[in-house]
């Protein structure tokens, strides 16, 4: 398959045409981890943006945003917030869910595509804020992140003599074109996290996990790196805001969550019916209405958070787990059915069960 070359707004060609070698489709992982997810935590910044306020800027109505994304308001960092403060307060409150002292973390994983620098990663600082110097890095799987983090922070957990923070946090909104109505309404800010314990009766797993960077320019912003580095001129054409062609976006969505969260079933025995809950990533109400159509998800089991934080990346799983847990739709020992899907393009599916308490 050709890998096209594309060309900047200043003229310079940003990616040499190669020929890529033929795709081909990733097996899916067997593994089961005994790993526990024994806490969960949340951070949203205290400011909301509902959809008239962006209509006051924006080509738009509320009644456009509702109907093609279902977000009705989304959450906003404060200008002094970065993503690095919203991965730590979550931290925090999922390490107090847990009763697990920082002091005894083995690990931290962030899972983001909005680090606080491009060095250093954005896990070191949290560490740093949790008075820690465990090992600490980023892991960029767009918004597949959270579900490549519990493969990898799994993995880290279950060979620890201690417990692994894996958190997924973005801001998203410092990367969005402000006047950009196709990018503008959709995303949001925010952070979740959970702990990951060593549990011999616990299982993480298995595992669905793909990519296919053929087309990186469907979902991308393009001057963020060293392809086409933020020039004066790639800055004053906007070149470092994410764009996407939401439609095609939207197509792969759907087709790849599905067969994503299929894979998973079936390597693990299960039917949809044995799925007390589904947690898609959040990018858009009518593309999780669609997987959970397309996976025979009876009424009810899909958990859904997109209507009051938008497309928060990867933090939407986690975010959105915290959510099932604080208002009684996820309850210990429940067995959860969690897919995404990102730029990349990148896709993840999993199964977990969250051990730990029922918020009252
Ligand atoms: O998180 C990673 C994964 N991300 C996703 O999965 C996002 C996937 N994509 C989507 O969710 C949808 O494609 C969007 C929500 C981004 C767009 O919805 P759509 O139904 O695909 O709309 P469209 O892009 O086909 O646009 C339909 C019309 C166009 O006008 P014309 O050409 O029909 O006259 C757009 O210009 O809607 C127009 N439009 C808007 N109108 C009002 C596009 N954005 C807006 C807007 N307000 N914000």
């Amino acid at each position: 398959m050709a890998v096209p070359a594309m060309t900047a707004t200043d003229g310079t060609l940003v990616r040499s045409t190669t020929v890529a070698p033929a795709a081909v489709a990733p097996a899916t992982d067997p593994t089961v981890l005994p790993v526990a997810i024994t806490g969960l935590g949340a951070y949203l910044p205290a400011r909301t943006v509902d959809n008239d306020e962006l209509s006051r800027t924006l080509d738009t109505s509320d009644a456009w945003i509702r109907t093609r994304t279902g977000i009705a308001t989304r959450h906003v960092a404060a200008p002094e917030e970065a993503t690095s403060d919203l991965a730590l307060a979550a931290a925090r409150a999922a390490l107090a869910d847990a009763g697990v002292d920082a002091a005894d973390l083995r690990a931290i994983v962030v899972a983001t595509c909005t680090p606080d620098h491009l060095l250093p990663a954005t896990g070191p600082l949290v560490a740093a804020g949790l008075g820690v110097e465990v090992p600490a890095f980023d892991l960029n799987a767009a918004c597949s992140g959270f579900v490549y983090g519990l493969r990898v922070a799994g993995a880290l957990a279950a060979t620890a003599d201690g417990p692994v923070l894996l958190i997924g946090a973005e801001a998203l909104t410092r990367i969005v074109d402000a006047g950009d109505r196709g990018t503008a309404i959709l995303f949001g800010d925010g952070a979740a996290a959970v702990v990951l314990t060593a549990h011999a009766g616990a299982g993480l797993g298995p595992f669905d996990l793909g990519s296919d960077g053929s087309d990186p320019s469907m979902l991308w912003a393009a001057a963020t790196g060293t392809r086409s580095p933020a020039t004066p001129a790639r800055l004053a054409a906007g070149e470092q805001y994410l764009t996407m062609r939401g439609g095609d976006v939207y197509r792969h969505a759907v087709t790849r969550m599905t067969a994503s969260a299929t894979a998973v079933l079936s390597a693990a025995g299960v039917t949809i019916d044995d799925v007390d809950l589904f947690v898609g990533h959040q990018a858009n109400a009518r593309i999780l209405a669609g997987v959970a159509e397309r996976l025979g998800l009876p009424a009810g089991r899909s958990h859904v958070t997109i209507d009051r934080h938008g497309n928060t990346s990867a933090a939407s799983v986690p975010l959105a787990l915290v959510d099932a847990r604080d208002t009684g739709r996820l309850g210990p020992g429940d067995r959860v059915l969690v897919a995404a899907f990102g730029a990349g393009l990148t896709w993840g599916s999993t199964l977990l069960t969250w051990e730990g308490r029922r918020r009252e």
